[in-house]
This record gives structure tokens, C-alpha cells and sequence, in this order.
């Protein structure tokens, strides 16, 4: 019976400590070390004093109110703790003044933390509030944000959290991962976004760079391949001049993700993605880097390209060569490469190489202009003898308007992709732009081979299905019977086929690389003129045919149904006095017809001719992974 009432007792005092769980601190209601805040609304977050495994000291920490296993995403005093256990800390306080100061103290009231409020904020009658995202917010009276808990990550970022530069409040959100498991306290490995050239994240180890992600091209980190279509949650960069930043976003509560910087690992920083996985009680580890050889930073020297899956690894680009051929037979390829021919830009007689599938080098040096196009991209490249590469800078932009990236002196820290990655622009001496490409320009040709082979393969076995279906049916009316298959050929012929490209066109269809490989990267020398349009560029195939290449200026919500019958329209329209269309290429929003080229025919054809309509098409590009 006794053991009854002390269970009711028990169960009334966790229903009254629940139900007066409080979200706010004001001056003189600090928050007592034997007490908690949680956050309203979902109640996702609880914020108090804990004192990790190992330790001997109080902290103010945020964790999880649903996760059972206590998880600590930010410490507020990760480096000035109450001394003594929190079983002893009873009466420290976690405090807001009237003027907007946070601070901690311990049981005698000695401040052993305090954040000051921002210049400006600080009106009187200020509050402290645990919101629903976890983000611990000082505010006035009139509501201005004094200071916050999201401008200062510890070594978590959980949803709505960002990592980057707030220009406006000159905040500097950075990932610091705990010195021990037992020691909050901010240790050498920092995860920074690095904003001085295209913005993109670097882990340090003290002074030592082990990662980087690669610059945002507009849709992802070029250098972060594997974390395919996010379940549940979504991300976002921001890349304005008010700030530069990257945070995430879970659909709903119940999916609980979070991103932890962690000093261990072989290279000594690791960035890892955890998500909570409720049906087995555990955190599971849902992506992570560094991840391979090749994500070590600056694996093959200068001028190197790595290719973990090639042996050995490292490689010199295309026109160049190991600057110290001894050191390089024994896999030291820290000298990295040297150019094969010096270039000679006085003569301007220098190109530019395709490198596909690039993690494009470091770009803390490099000029950015978001506004530029890459064809004014080569030419600026071209002119200026000290840029190295080019690429573009932002792939969700317009074409014309993808912005450009310019590298000058060595190309460091380059690696490749299987399937990922961006297009590099390499400047080379003429002599070395007719030599043989590398090792993994030949794997990619390779790839694109099998590629090819796979598609022409599914072109037959659509072929005949076809016939097949076309005899059955043609059966079937005879036998009066309706045809089981009939809706199928509806949907198929009213879905766009996807990444399938050409499954059902009978034109070919080119893919971006080789048609920027035929104009040299759509250089202004091949530029024939700009229509109505768009630009329109003079270009030679591998196999020596001229082509006259039309991009499309962007605009109108044409599907790519739409498109791709307007394509077939003026294939079979084609007529011998024309100019042939011989191919098309769409992925994503580029939108390109390539002609064949006459010499004497007039420019106006290229430019204006064919009653093609402004069009837009949206086909997805070949898989392209996003984080
Ligand atoms: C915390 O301890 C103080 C005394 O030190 C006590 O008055 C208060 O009720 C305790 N609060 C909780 C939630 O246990
Ligand atoms: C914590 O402090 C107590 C008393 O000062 C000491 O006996 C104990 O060893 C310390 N524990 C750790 C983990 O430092
Ligand atoms: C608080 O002050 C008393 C008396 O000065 C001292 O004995 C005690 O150690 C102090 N406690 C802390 C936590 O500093
Ligand atoms: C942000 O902080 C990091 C690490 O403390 C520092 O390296 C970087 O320069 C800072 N960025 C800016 C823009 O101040
Ligand atoms: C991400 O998801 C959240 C919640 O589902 C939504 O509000 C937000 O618009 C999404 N953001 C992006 C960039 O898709
Ligand atoms: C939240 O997401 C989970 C998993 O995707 C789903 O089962 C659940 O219905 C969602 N809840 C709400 C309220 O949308
Ligand atoms: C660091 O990584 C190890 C190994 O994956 C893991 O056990 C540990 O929980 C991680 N620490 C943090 C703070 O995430
Ligand atoms: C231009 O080319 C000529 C002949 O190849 C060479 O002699 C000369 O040095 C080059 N000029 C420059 C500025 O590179
Ligand atoms: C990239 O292009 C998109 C679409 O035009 C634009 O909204 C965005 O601001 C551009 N990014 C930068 C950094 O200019
Ligand atoms: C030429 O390129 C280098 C390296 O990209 C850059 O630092 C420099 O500002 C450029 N000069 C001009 C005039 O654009």
C-alpha cells in the first residue's frame, strides 16, 4: 500500500514538475542547478546543468527531452564550468540581468560565465528563452536579439543551426569539437566555412587543414558526393553578401539528425551525420568525412590529381608531369607536377583541357564572379596570364549566368569522381592540348562507353517489347477483347523517360561535356554570333564533324515533353536545303541544339532560323547527389 502512495507521489510530482516546466528566465528567476528548462511546443529540447561522464565539473548544456540517451548538442560555458559535480551544484544559476547579460555563477554567486549582449541590445526588462529549435535567445524588452545560442555552435549543428558568417552581426559560426568525452572545453579541431574565396568548409587540426568540402557550386559542396536525396530532412546555403551559410532542416519532430564534429578519426577531425533511429534505441551513423585517401587534403601534390579508384591513386593532370620522377615511382607525391610545356600566353596561343568530374582545388585564392558566364569565364582566363583554370561558379544560375571561378599558380588539393563533381578548365601550352588524356580521362571515356552500351541495350529490349505489344494487341482487336497493356503505353508515352535521355528520340542526344569539349569550353573564339536566343558557338566532334552549336536562353515553362516533341518536329521537318540537326543536349536547364555546320551557309540560319520557340526543360541531370 505504502509502496503505492509513494509511486502516486512520485508520478503527481513528475505530472506538477512537467506541467510547470518552464521555457524563460528573467532577472532574479535564474534557472537553479537542480532544474531544467524545456523548450514549448514540441518540447524537443531540455536545457540545464549536467556534468559529463568522467568529469568533476558543471556545465550548462542543451540535449534531447525524447532521446533517451542523454545527448549533449551545446554547451553554453564549454570552457568556464562550476567546479564540483552537478550533484553538488545545486544552487549554481544560470542567470539573465536586467541589462542583458547571461552568465553563470556558482553556489556563492561567483560568475564563472557570462555573454554579453550585442552593442544596441539591452533596453531593460530582458528575458532569456529556450525556443521550440533549441536556440537559447536573450532579448529586450522591445525584442531585440542581444544574443543567442544558435550564433555560438559548439560542436553540433542540429536543425535550423548554421555554420558560416552572419556579415550583419558579424557572428562567426564555427564547429569546435570537445577536447575529451569528459572535457567540453573547445579543442584544436574546428570546422570553419571558409569565405574568402567561393565558400566552402574547411576542417582544421590545429594548424593543419584535414578537409574540405569543396566550394558550394550552387546545388552542393563539389567535394560531397555520397550523401544521396536526404529522407527527412533538407538543407540549405546561403551565399549573399549578408551572410554565408550552410544549415539543415528536418521534415518533421520526430526525425532527430544531427551533425557533430568529433577529434577523433584517422586524419584527426571528423565530420559525422547522426540520425536517432527510434525503433532501435540507438544513434546511427548516416554519413561522414573525411571518407577516403583522396579526401586527405592535398593527397598528390601540386598539379596532382587523386582517383581512389585507380592505383596508384595519384596522377599528374593532363600536360604535366612529376616534378621529381624518383620520389613519385616511390609514392611521395607531395612534389606534386609540373607543366610539360611552359605555357605561352604572350602568343596567345594557350587552351584550355576538360577535366570532368572535378573536385575543383582550393578556392580560398581564388576570384570569384557570380555573374560572369563561362564563356566570358575563358576569355577573362585567357587574357590574364596568371589564371591557372576556370569553372563555373554557380550551376543553379542561368545559363550564361553560371558565375566563374578563376585559379591562379598551382592547382592544389584536385581530385576526381566516378559521377560527381564539376567541370574544370585547365589552361595548357598548345602542344599540350593534343596530348594523350589521362588515366581518368580515359576511365570516364571508358564509363561513358559502358554507359552507352547499357542504354542501347534498353533501346532494343524497348524495341521489342514494342512489337511484341504491338502483335498482342493487334490480337487482342482481333479477338475483341480490351488490351491489358494499353495503359501502360499511355503513361509510358506521357512520362518524360527521366535521365533516359533519347529512349524515345531518335536524335542523338549529347552530353554537356562533349559539347563544351567541341567549343573549348564554349570559348569566345568559336562564339559565331548571339541570336534572339542565345549565343551560338562553332565546334568540331572527337570524330572531326563541324557543328554549330545553339544554346538557349533561358525563360518560358515548356516541359520537356513539350521540348522533345518541338526536337522531333523539326527533325523529320528537315529538309536537304536545310541545315540538319543532329543532336540535342539537355540536362537540367541548359537546353542546347547543335546543327551541322556550312561553311557558306548564312549566319542567320544558326542564329534565328528553326520555329523553335523559347523552351525550358527541367530533365534531370545524370544523378547528382546532393549534401
Ligand atoms: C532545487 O533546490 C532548491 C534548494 O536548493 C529547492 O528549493 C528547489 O525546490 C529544488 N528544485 C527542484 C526542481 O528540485
Ligand atoms: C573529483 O573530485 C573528487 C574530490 O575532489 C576526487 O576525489 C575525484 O577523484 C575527482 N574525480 C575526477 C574524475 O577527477
Ligand atoms: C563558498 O564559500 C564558502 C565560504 O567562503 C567556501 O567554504 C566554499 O568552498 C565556497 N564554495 C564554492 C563552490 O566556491
Ligand atoms: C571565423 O573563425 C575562424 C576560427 O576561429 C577563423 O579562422 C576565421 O578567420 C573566422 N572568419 C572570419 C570571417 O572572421
Ligand atoms: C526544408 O524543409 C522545411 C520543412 O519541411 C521547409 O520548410 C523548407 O522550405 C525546406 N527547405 C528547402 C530548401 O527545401
Ligand atoms: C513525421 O515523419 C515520420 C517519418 O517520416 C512519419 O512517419 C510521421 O507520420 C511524420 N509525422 C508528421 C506529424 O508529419
Ligand atoms: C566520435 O566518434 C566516435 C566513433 O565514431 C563515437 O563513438 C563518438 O560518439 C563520437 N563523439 C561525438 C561527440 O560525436
Ligand atoms: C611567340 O612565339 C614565338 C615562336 O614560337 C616565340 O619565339 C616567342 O618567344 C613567343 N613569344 C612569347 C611572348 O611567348
Ligand atoms: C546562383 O544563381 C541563383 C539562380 O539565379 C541565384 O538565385 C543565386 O543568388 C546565385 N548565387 C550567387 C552566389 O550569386
Ligand atoms: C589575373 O588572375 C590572377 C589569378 O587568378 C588574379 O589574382 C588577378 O587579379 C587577375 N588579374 C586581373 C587583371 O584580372
Amino acid at each position: 500500500m505504502a509502496s503505492h502512495q509513494l509511486l502516486l507521489f512520485q508520478l503527481l510530482l513528475l505530472l506538477s514538475s512537467a506541467s510547470h516546466a518552464r521555457d524563460t528566465i528573467s532577472p532574479g528567476q535564474p534557472l537553479r542547478g537542480n532544474d531544467t528548462l524545456v523548450s514549448p511546443g514540441a518540447g524537443s529540447y531540455v536545457l540545464g546543468f549536467f556534468t559529463p561522464p568522467g568529469s568533476n565539473n558543471t556545465y550548462v548544456g542543451l540535449w534531447y527531452a525524447k532521446v533517451p540517451v542523454r545527448t549533449v548538442v551545446w554547451v553554453a560555458n564549454r570552457a568556464d564550468p562550476v567546479p564540483g559535480p552537478v550533484e553538488r551544484n545545486a544552487r549554481a544559476t544560470l542567470s539573465v540581468s536586467a541589462d542583458c547579460t547571461l552568465s553563470v555563477a556558482d553556489a556563492n554567486s561567483t560568475v564563472v560565465w557570462s555573454a554579453p549582449p550585442a552593442p544596441g541590445a539591452g533596453a531593460g526588462r530582458c528575458t532569456a528563452r529556450l525556443l521550440d529549435s533549441g536556440n537559447l535567445v536573450v532579448s529586450d524588452a522591445s525584442g531585440h536579439v542581444a544574443w543567442q545560442g544558435f550564433d555560438h555552435p559548439t560542436d553540433t549543428l542540429i536543425p535550423g543551426m548554421r555554420v558560416g558568417m552572419d556579415f550583419g552581426t558579424g557572428a562567426n559560426m564555427t564547429l569546435t569539437a570537445w577536447t575529451s568525452p569528459s572535457d567540453p572545453s573547445p579543442g584544436p579541431v574546428v570546422a570553419v566555412m571558409d569565405t574568402t574565396g567561393d565558400p566552402e568548409v574547411f576542417i582544421w587540426n590545429g594548424a593543419e587543414k584535414v578537409w574540405r568540402s569543396g566550394p558550394w557550386d550552387g546545388l552542393q559542396f563539389t567535394g560531397v558526393p555520397d550523401t544521396a536525396t536526404y529522407m527527412g530532412f533538407n538543407f540549405s546555403f546561403v551565399n549573399s553578401a549578408k551572410e554565408v551559410s550552410y544549415s539543415f532542416q528536418v521534415a518533421n519532430s520526430s526525425i532527430v539528425s544531427r551533425l557533430t564534429l568529433n577529434s577523433t578519426g584517422a586524419a584527426g577531425g571528423l565530420l559525422q551525420r547522426w540520425t536517432w533511429v527510434w525503433a532501435a534505441g540507438a544513434w546511427n551513423m548516416y554519413w561522414y568525412a573525411p571518407k577516403d585517401q583522396c579526401d586527405a587534403v592535398n593527397q598528390c601534390g601540386p598539379n596532382g590529381v587523386c582517383d581512389p579508384n585507380s592505383l596508384p591513386v595519384c596522377e599528374c593532370l593532363r600536360g604535366f608531369a612529376p616534378r621529381s620522377p624518383e620520389a613519385w615511382a616511390l609514392r611521395d607525391n607531395r612534389g606534386g607536377c609540373a607543366r610539360a610545356t611552359p605555357l605561352d600566353c604572350g602568343n596567345g596561343t594557350d587552351g584550355f583541357a576538360l577535366m570532368a568530374h572535378a573536385k575543383v582545388p582550393d578556392t580560398t585564392a581564388a576570384v570569384v564572379d557570380y555573374r560572369a558566364g563561362l564563356a566570358e569565364c575563358a576569355q577573362r582566363c585567357q587574357r590574364n596570364c596568371s589564371c591557372t583554370a576556370y569553372a563555373n561558379a554557380n550551376l543553379s544560375g542561368a545559363p550564361g549566368h553560371r558565375g566563374c571561378v578563376m585559379w591562379g599558380g598551382a592547382l592544389e588539393d584536385l581530385r576526381v569522381f566516378p559521377n560527381f563533381g564539376q567541370d574544370l578548365y585547365v589552361r595548357l601550352a598548345a602542344a599540350d592540348l593534343d596530348a594523350a588524356p589521362s588515366k581518368s580521362e580515359k576511365k570516364a571515356h571508358v564509363i561513358i562507353a559502358v554507359a552507352v552500351s547499357i542504354c542501347a541495350l534498353a533501346a532494343i529490349i524497348a524495341l521489342v517489347g514494342f512489337f511484341w505489344w504491338r502483335r498482342k494487341r493487334t490480337r487482342a482487336r482481333q479477338s475483341g477483347a480490351p488490351s491489358k497493356w494499353s495503359g501502360v503505353l499511355h503513361s509510358r508515352t506521357l512520362t518524360s523517360e527521366g535521365t533516359s535521355h533519347g529512349a524515345d528520340l531518335d536524335l542523338p542526344i549529347y552530353d554537356l561535356e562533349t559539347i563544351a569539349e567541341a567549343t573549348q569550353g564554349f570559348s569566345a573564339d568559336n562564339k559565331l554570333g548571339e541570336g534572339g536566343y542565345g549565343p551560338v558557338y562553332k565546334g568540331t566532334l572527337e570524330d572531326g564533324q563541324e557543328i554549330a552549336v545553339k544554346t538557349l536562353s533561358q525563360a518560358s515553362t515548356q516541359g520537356p515533353d513539350e521540348f522533345k516533341n518541338e526536337v522531333m518536329l523539326i527533325a523529320k521537318l528537315q529538309h536537304r536545303n536545310l541545315v540538319r540537326l543532329i543532336g540535342c543536349c539537355i540536362c537540367g536547364q541548359e537546353k542546347i541544339l547543335i546543327y551541322e555546320y556550312m561553311a557558306n551557309k548564312s549566319l542567320d540560319f544558326f542564329l534565328f532560323g528553326t520555329h523553335l520557340t523559347s523552351v525550358s526543360i527541367k530533365v534531370p541531370c545524370p544523378p547528382k547527389n546532393r549534401y
